[in-house]
């Protein structure tokens, strides 16, 4: 049994946007109060990256999605210790709400770290990048707007940057490779996720890459 599935505190209603209350497209104004810039995670798991980026960061507004609620829920529980104004959960499938939730030129950024890596052949329909996607994350950002992606399973890592150059709609500003074996991560090591320490911890190369979205002049609205 997980205990906290059935561990609830009031505060959590506050701090996750609950999809059956969505009937149009997200509206950061009215969920934040304010025109601050918005940064979206998909596939939050626990929440460790969100949670101290939040913290460090009360200038932006941060939307973290997961579709898993049994995960969704240890994240929200840790948030509510604290009461995050600028943080905001959605338990929802990314693809769906990229797709469907999030208005034209709203982000800022996306920041995805260590998505599922589906490595069985028949399981490649199942990774995150797919082009319909590509495009509404084209979309959705403003200009200048970054995909920043993490992952330590280098076949997928290359697969996804293929995915997102081909697709026409990002150029790559920044690439690294990290091989650093971390054992204790502290105020510096805000940046990383609950899978970036576990993996650094096991020496694994961590790739990351930063995209930024090319101009936006020649991108159809559908
Ligand atoms: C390997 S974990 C990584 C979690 C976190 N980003 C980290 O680095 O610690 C991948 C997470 O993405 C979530 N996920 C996978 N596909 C998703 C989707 N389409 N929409 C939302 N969440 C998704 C999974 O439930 C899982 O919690």
């Amino acid at each position: 049994m997980v205990k906290t599935i059935y561990e609830y505190d009031p505060v959590m209603d506050d701090l996750w946007i609950s999809p059956g209350d969505i009937d149009e497209r997200l509206d950061f104004q009215a969920i934040f109060g304010n025109d601050a810039p918005v940064e979206i995670e998909i596939g939050c798991g626990k929440g460790r990256f969100i949670l101290a980026e939040c913290q460090h960061r009360p200038e932006v507004n941060f939307i973290a999605i997961e579709r898993s609620l049994k995960i969704i829920r240890i994240a929200l529980l840790r948030a509510a210790k604290f009461s995050p104004q600028n943080l905001r959960f959605l338990c929802l499938d990314a693809d769906f709400t990229v797709k469907l939730l999030i208005k034209s030129r709203s982000v800022t950024a996306y920041h995805v770290y260590f998505p599922d890596p589906w490595p069985k052949d028949r399981h490649h329909k199942r990774r995150l990048f797919n082009p319909r996607l590509l495009q509404k994350m084209a979309e959705t950002l403003l200009p200048q707007g970054k995909l920043k992606l993490k992952s330590d399973h280098a076949e997928y890592y290359n697969d996804a940057c293929d995915r997102i150059l081909d697709s026409g709609l990002f150029e790559r500003v920044s690439e690294h490779q990290s091989h650093e074996v971390i054992e204790d991560f502290d105020e510096a090591d805000r940046g990383a996720s609950h899978y970036e320490i576990k993996w650094r911890k096991e020496a694994k190369t961590i790739f990351s890459s930063e995209f930024q979205v090319k101009s936006q002049s020649n991108l159809s609205e559908k």
